[in-house]
């Protein structure tokens, strides 16, 4: 009998890439989601429609305590991409909480691993989202279910952010010329997470093929978009103060803004990894808004 896989996040942008390369691979499947009609339509930026990849659905709110019980049962391996990006949510709740309802439930159930989609360098970091995600990883790491903690760079969906820009007719660049980072499309990721699905604990850093700077992001997303484009980048101490600002607003603002400042001020690489390239994403995604 095959194994049998649960994915938590299996909407998101690399949950869906996930559950198509572990179906494609032989797993059957048991997708956690807050809705099986948007779970079976295409996801944003390309990202693929979970029908007929989906064995066995659990519908419902995984940050309600009582929703977990029995997602695990007689499941072979957990693997969770759930994390508060665009949602209206606490990441606390989601990015910690939950999760670790789910792995208490994967422990209950026994099962043989548990994989988490992390964040490059969270454990460094201060926002919430770095925080919750470290809080979680450290309560994966004390578990004695065989975990791997995946932490990727950049999604080529994020970087999508650019190609809007650049439509517009500039691009918002940080600070930090010289900073590096290695985004890496969902459907490579997913491939590198299965690869390391199994009995072996581990934590592994990982991006794409591509090291690429912000302005080198920029300069690509302009030329795919093919219309004259300004490049304008942000002083330092205008960061520091729209971070101020936003935890003046408070909620979501506060949380998005202090994630993405931090994503600024270091290089993240990782293992360089996967076949696809951002400048062919662009272009491709370019045409198709296009056309
Ligand atoms: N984006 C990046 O560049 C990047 C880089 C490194 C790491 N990461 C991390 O990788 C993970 C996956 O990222 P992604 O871009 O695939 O994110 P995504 O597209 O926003 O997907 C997140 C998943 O979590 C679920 N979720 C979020 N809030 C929820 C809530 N309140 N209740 C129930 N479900 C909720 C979403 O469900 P719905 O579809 O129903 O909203 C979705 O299935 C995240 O933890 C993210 O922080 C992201």
């Amino acid at each position: 009998m095959p194994e049998l896989a649960v994915v938590a996040g299996a909407t998101g942008y690399v949950g869906r890439y996930l559950v198509r390369e572990l179906s494609d691979r032989g797993y059957r499947v048991r997708a956690i989601v807050r809705s099986r009609e948007r779970a079976e339509q295409p996801g944003a930026f390309g990202a693929p429609s979970l029908a007929g990849r989906v064995e066995e659905w659990c519908v419902g709110d995984i940050t309600a305590p009582s929703f977990v019980a029995g997602t695990c049962h007689g499941a072979d391996r957990v693997c969770s991409a759930l994390g508060v990006t665009r949602q209206k949510a606490s990441p606390w709740d989601v990015d910690y909480l939950a999760n670790l309802r789910l792995l208490e439930e994967a422990e209950n159930a026994s099962v043989d691993s548990f994989l988490f989609v992390n964040v490059m360098h969270a454990a460094v970091g201060r926002s919430l989202i770095t925080r919750s995600k470290t809080a979680f990883s450290e309560a994966l790491t004390r578990s004695s279910t065989a975990h791997q903690i995946v932490n990727p760079s950049a999604y080529f969906s994020d970087m999508s952010e650019f190609l809007s820009m650049a439509r517009s007719g500039f691009v918002l660049l940080p600070p930090g010329r010289g900073v590096r980072i290695a985004p890496i499309h969902g459907a490579d990721l997913a491939a590198y997470c299965a690869d390391r699905l199994g009995d072996t604990s581990g934590s592994w850093d990982v991006g794409g093929p591509d090291v690429l700077t912000f302005d080198q992001v920029g300069r690509l997303a302009a030329a795919a978009v093919g219309k004259p484009c300004r490049m304008i980048r942000i002083p330092a101490a205008a960061v520091t103060a729209g971070v101020w600002a936003a935890r003046r607003v408070g909620g979501r603002t506060a949380v998005l803004a202090e994630f993405l400042s931090e994503g600024f001020t270091r290089d993240a690489i990782g293992e360089r990894w996967g076949e696809h390239h951002l400048e062919e994403f662009f272009r491709r995604s370019a045409q198709e808004k296009s056309a």
